[in-house]
């Protein structure tokens, strides 16, 4: 039995919480937050569980062994500190920290203490995509040209980060997974309209090593919830629609025939002829709580010692796109280096 305390009960830490206290082979000994209030509503739900607005008294107990840390994102780096430096397990929401620095503190301390440090990268154990990274793996799709990427809603709005740290956080991770790789260099635009200094919506572009280009359109001020991918090879292309919980992937057999060149394409009816249109297949991919997946995932790093999906080295990568994204924004869109 792995004993958790969870540290934040807002808008998340709850789906952690059941996860984590769900008769499984773990159990939560403790909820950390800082609002009493929240505590009070969410207590009488979980009979024998400690609630408290106290980090030290879950970090004190020597019964607890795992901390799972889901409070805002500048506040991740000194409660996960706290949390190694008492020698505990850490799975921590995405992003990992606000700044690279950071995270790669963290990277060294979670060696020192022999512990495990996850990041909650949840897309990576969503079935969907994981379904993707075995086409993508196996060259089914070819070599990849572009990935397109559309996440968008109106709110929930952060008054902590920016839209591209709190939604663009999870795009990025999915592309450097895809792509077995982190971006060479990054542009962004942002735009501010509601609070000051905090950006709403983002377009940015991330040139991933072997010319692959990412783009990313993330708004939470935009009317349509919108979590569109589009990923296209030179064998074949795909969309991703997270929406669509029964058929998130079709797999398009489409592309531009290899004997194409200039001169052929001069007519509407040779451009017809180069291009080739063939089957459209929905594959069937399992569904499943990624969260759930995530959580197990954890505790079997913690029992087998195994190397996490979503480790921290992984996570502080993504952190270095956001940090370059909010330079090149502040450059105007220049083109900047993580
Ligand atoms: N993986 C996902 O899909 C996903 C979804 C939503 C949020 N998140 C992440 O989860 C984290 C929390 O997001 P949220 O939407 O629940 O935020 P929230 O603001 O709703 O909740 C945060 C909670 O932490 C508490 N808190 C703040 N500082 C604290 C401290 N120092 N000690 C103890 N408690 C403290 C607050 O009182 C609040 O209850 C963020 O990092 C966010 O990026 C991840």
């Amino acid at each position: 039995m792995i004993r958790v305390a969870v540290i934040g009960a807002g808008h998340w830490g709850p789906n952690l919480i059941r996860n984590f206290h769900s008769g499984g082979p773990s159990q939560v000994r403790y909820v950390v937050d800082s609002r009493t209030e929240r505590l009070a509503q969410l207590e009488p739900r979980y009979p024998g569980v400690t609630f408290t607005t106290e980090l030290s008294q879950a970090l004190g107990d020597p019964d607890v062994d795992a901390v799972v840390v889901s409070t805002p994102t500048a506040t991740h780096a000194p409660i996960c500190r706290a949390a190694l430096e008492a020698k505990k397990h850490v799975l921590v929401e995405k992003p990992i920290t606000h700044r690279a620095e950071d995270a790669a503190g963290l990277i060294t301390l979670a060696a020192a203490q022999g512990r495990v440090l996850m990041v909650g990268h949840v897309f990576l154990f969503n079935p969907a995509v994981q379904y993707v990274k075995r086409l993508v793996d196996e060259g089914a799709l070819g070599k990849i040209q572009y990935v397109s990427m559309v996440r968008t809603n109106l709110g929930p709005i952060r008054g902590d980060v920016s839209a591209a740290w709190d939604l663009a956080s999870h795009d990025v991770s999915i592309a450097d997974y895809w792509l077995s790789s982190a971006p060479e260099a990054v542009s962004a635009v942002g735009g501010v309209f509601i609070n000051p200094g905090i950006h709403d919506v983002t377009f940015a572009t991330l040139r991933y090593p072997k010319g692959v280009l990412v783009n990313l359109h993330t708004s939470w001020l935009n009317p349509r919830k919108a979590r569109d991918i589009t990923v296209v090879g030179d064998r074949r292309m795909l969309t991703f629609d997270d929406m669509n919980l029964l058929e998130p992937i079709r797999v398009y057999d489409k592309g531009v025939k290899d004997d194409v060149s200039p001169s052929v394409v001069d007519t509407f009816a040779s451009f017809r002829a180069s291009v080739r249109e063939g089957d459209i297949t929905i594959p069937k991919v399992a569904m499943g709580e990624p969260l759930k997946t995530e959580c197990d995932h954890f505790l079997e790093c913690i029992r087998t010692g195994k190397p996490p999906l979503t480790d921290a080295v992984r996570a502080a990568a993504v952190v270095r796109t956001l940090e370059a994204m909010d330079l090149s924004i502040a450059r105007g869109g220049a083109e900047v280096r993580p």
